[in-house]
């Protein structure tokens, strides 16, 4: 997408953090912005930022993982601002621990906001994009947990894996159309995800790990704040939308540890010289290779 102004853009999580800057981004490149968050104080907070700043902003209160409350939102925001062209995934929780620790509803909140709360958006937005035929984009932010595991954020590393499958294959899927998507996979980013155990549902509640303590958020605050500012991040996802590219990935920290993790890989993958049947396998081709 060469040009982002006139878009209508819609940001989950606009209300915060890294869904903040990409407001803040996009509105001063001329979109017309909605913002959808759980959260009332964050989305109040970030509509009078944009609107002292004299954007044109709409602020919606969403649970994305709730898809009837979800495709009303969608509907809302349409008849006011118009089709959506650019659709950012990027509301998610986190919370941290040993997986042997974990409660069902652990499991259950975040597959539920950082997986199916994506899946919904791509359900209710992608087949009105496609329908409408306009250039559309959608940015779906995972984290460097999706290439790099770490212990301790198994549940998170999880869901965020599942966002990198699920945005590749999308956009092979959709190599023909004019819907282009990119992955955005920050490293730390200074936002306010520590908080996120405030937004977890009641009947979820249950848990294995931490909850609204004040040590914990101080303690995770403390690794994010020196994390790059949204705004600055959102600078690389206004590039990556304007060049159409799949991935976003604006964290150079991160090359050591991912030539590491791929050597490694490498090192565990057979040689086609020891395999007896391996030209038969390879004779028409070899799935995600070039053919022969
Ligand atoms: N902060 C980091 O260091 C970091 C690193 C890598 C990836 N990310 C990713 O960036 C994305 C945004 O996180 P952030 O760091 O800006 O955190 P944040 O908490 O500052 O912002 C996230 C926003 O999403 C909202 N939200 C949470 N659950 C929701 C739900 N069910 N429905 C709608 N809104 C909901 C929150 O209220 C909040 O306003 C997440 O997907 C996160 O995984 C963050």
């Amino acid at each position: 997408m060469t040009k982002v102004a006139g878009k209508v853009a819609f940001i989950t999580g606009g209300g915060s953090g890294v869904g903040f800057g990409q407001a803040s981004v996009f509105a001063a490149a001329g979109c017309k912005i909605a913002i959808a968050d759980i959260r009332q104080d964050h989305l109040d907070q970030a509509r009078k930022h944009l609107e002292d700043a004299g954007r044109e902003v709409m602020a919606v209160k969403l649970d994305i993982s709730d898809h009837k409350a979800y495709r009303r939102a969608a509907d809302k925001v349409e008849k006011s601002l118009g089709p959506v062209q650019l659709l950012f995934n990027t509301a998610g929780v986190s919370q941290f621990g040993p997986i042997q620790n974990a409660t069902r509803e652990d499991w259950e909140w975040q597959i539920n906001v950082n997986l199916w709360g994506m899946i919904n958006g791509i359900q209710i937005f992608l087949p009105r994009m496609l329908e409408r035929g306009d250039d559309c984009h959608i940015v779906n932010t995972a984290s460097m947990s999706a290439f790099v595991s770490l212990a301790r954020t198994g549940l998170y590393c999880t869901t965020k894996m599942a966002v990198r499958g699920l945005t590749e294959c999308l956009s092979m899927d959709l190599e023909n159309t004019k819907v282009h998507v990119s992955l955005l996979c920050p490293g730390a980013v200074n936002s306010n995800i520590h908080e996120s155990v405030l937004t977890r549902p009641k009947h979820l509640e249950k848990t294995g790990y931490y909850g609204a303590d004040p040590e914990v958020f101080s303690y995770l605050k403390k690794v994010i704040e020196v994390g790059m500012e949204p705004e600055t991040l959102a600078k690389y996802v206004l590039k990556g939308v304007e060049d159409d590219a799949l991935y976003i990935l604006p964290y150079p920290e991160f090359r050591e540890p991912l030539e590491r993790i791929h050597a490694r890989v490498m090192d565990a993958l057979a040689n086609p010289e020891d395999d007896p049947e391996y030209e038969k396998r390879v004779a028409h081709g070899v799935p995600g290779g070039k053919r022969k």
